[in-house]
């Protein structure tokens, strides 16, 4: 069933990923207004040169890392190709396989994946969500921010921007407004089913059908820390959004502050060992199956509208529109 026939074009699905992001935040909407509020600010006492540099962009997306990276032909969208990730590989598959209108990857790539870091004081609303000071968790996400911003600074980020623009694709990126939708997903979840054993925060994750289908080519859900036998405590989703992986110093505040279980999509060995020691459960639920969820929510949106959705890279394509 069509819920309502619009003409979508790149601009109008970019802005609804940005504001069904925004309406799944852990941050009140007061709060992401008052953030663009003080950018705008900020870019009001620059000079004239450093307004020059100044992302614009920055004024009205939250989300800087996600994107529109090139439109090559403003038209109604009425087929899209959409990936985890969108190299050059994908975009030449969309060529290959013909009539693709809009490309959307979900991880960032050129100025999305420069401005990764930006998204990632979202972590540090998150984690006073669950009790952890928002001065610890200031202190502590500020070198890690420091840190990605560093790590990424040397990669190739125009590689795939270019390759759309030579074959005249339509580009864009939705990361965060997309980890956002799977966070608040497993967020309600997890708070309407009270799992008390992380043996039964297991079985109530491979429900889910992204993670149901991951499971069977041994990428689902996986205890990382902890056993199926130990009580989950109180249940944080604090590892789902806001760019990349934290600090891993967290872990004994968030033990302090009462968390007893994490739920995340991938954690290095580094901050595994941080959460053994601070006695965190950690449930690592799957990486490319919990960025399925969050794309798939989006998704649902367009399809809705009558867009046809090809998935590609790992996408796990799973329908709730009802019927
Ligand atoms: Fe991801």
């Amino acid at each position: 069933m069509l819920y309502w026939v619009k003409i979508m074009k790149i601009k109008e699905i970019f802005k609804l990923a940005i504001n069904k992001g925004a309406e799944a935040d852990f941050r009140p909407k007061e709060a992401i207004e008052k953030l663009l509020k003080r950018r705008k600010e900020k870019y009001e006492k620059l000079s004239a040169k450093e307004k020059e540099e100044f992302d614009l962009e920055a004024l009205e997306n939250p989300y800087l890392d996600s994107r529109i990276y090139h439109i090559a032909s403003d038209r109604e969208i009425k087929k899209v190709l959409v990936g985890i990730d969108i190299e050059p590989a994908e975009i030449l598959i969309a060529k290959e396989i013909g009539g693709i209108d809009l490309i959307i990857a979900h991880h960032p790539i050129g100025k999305g994946l420069a401005h990764l870091a930006d998204v990632m004081d979202l972590q540090c609303d998150v984690l006073n969500f669950y009790g952890v000071p928002i001065n610890i968790a200031e202190g502590l996400m500020k070198e890690r921010i420091n840190e990605v911003a560093r790590g990424i600074n040397a990669i190739n980020h125009q590689r795939t921007v270019d390759a759309a623009c030579l074959l005249g694709f339509n580009l864009i990126n939705l990361h965060t407004p997309c980890d956002n939708l799977a966070a608040k997903f497993l967020k309600d979840l997890i708070e309407r089913e009270k799992s008390e054993r992380i043996g039964d925060l297991m079985n109530l994750l491979k429900e889910i059908p992204e993670y149901k289908t991951a499971a069977k080519i041994g990428a689902g859900p996986k205890i990382f820390v902890g056993d199926l036998e130990r009580r989950c405590g109180k249940i944080a989703l604090t590892e789902i959004t806001g760019g990349t992986e934290g600090s891993p110093k967290i872990y004994e505040k968030m033990a302090t502050a009462g968390i007893g279980t994490i739920i995340g999509m991938h954690i290095s060995e580094e901050h595994k060992k941080e959460a053994e020691a601070a006695n965190i459960n950690v449930v690592i639920a799957g990486h490319m199956s919990s960025d399925s969820l969050g794309v798939n929510l989006f998704l649902d949106e367009l399809e809705k509208r009558g867009i046809e959705i090809i998935p590609c890279s790992g996408l796990i394509r799973v329908s709730r529109v009802k019927k």
